[in-house]
């Protein structure tokens, strides 16, 4: 039965105009994007906290590479961390898990902390699950609102290009455990 509902979600999916219902072959994609100049374009927005956890057993961040001056240097010019961190509806940790941020920040500013992000939020409950958006930007993070660009995504997000603004919600300065709120909005299809 369920297996059914699967099946009719899955044809319904495939006979909307641009929907999908799973990972699709290079003639599915092939055929979007022909359709691509009959496709209305939409505003997306999403809201959810970013958990950064680089202490206790289970950190979500890691740092794999320093430089040499790295230890002394202010601002940690040089450190580079992979993240596979939370993102979540509410600022709790317990919250409800709407995805995970995956990728790489590294250390990039010598005046001033600021790291270059890249990353994918990739969704893994609720309607984006499935689909994935991929941030390349700054992140000067003890600014109090930062501003990223979405260069990209998956899914119901392909083509997607948009802005991420951020602001650090808490941040524990000899953990250097962090919960970021996101607002994100996007132009796709
Ligand atoms: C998300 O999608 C995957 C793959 O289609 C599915 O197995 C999973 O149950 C979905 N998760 C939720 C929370 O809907
Ligand atoms: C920061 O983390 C340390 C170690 O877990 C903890 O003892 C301390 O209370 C935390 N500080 C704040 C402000 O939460």
């Amino acid at each position: 039965m369920e297996k059914l509902a699967a099946l009719v979600i899955c044809w319904l999916a495939m006979v909307m105009p641009m929907g999908q219902c799973s990972i699709e072959g290079p003639e599915e994609v092939y055929n979007w994007f022909h359709k691509l100049p009959y496709a209305e374009e939409k505003v997306s927005k999403l809201h959810f906290y970013f958990h950064d956890t680089l202490s206790g057993k289970n950190p979500t961040a890691v740092r794999v590479a320093q430089a040499s001056g790295s230890a002394k240097s202010p601002t940690f010019f040089g450190v580079v961390f992979v993240i596979d961190d939370p993102l979540t509806e509410g600022p709790e940790a317990t919250s409800k898990e709407l995805g995970r941020a995956q990728g790489l920040y590294g250390s990039d500013g010598k005046e001033e902390v600021s790291l270059l992000m890249a990353m994918d939020f990739v969704f893994t409950s609720g309607k984006y699950n499935g689909s994935s958006l991929t941030v390349l930007g700054r992140n000067p993070v003890f600014h109090p609102l930062r501003e990223m660009p979405i260069i990209g995504g998956t899914g119901v997000f392909r083509l997607a290009r948009g802005i991420a603004t951020v602001k650090t919600r808490s941040l524990n300065t000899t953990t250097g455990d962090a919960i970021a709120e996101y607002h994100v909005v996007v132009i796709h299809y």
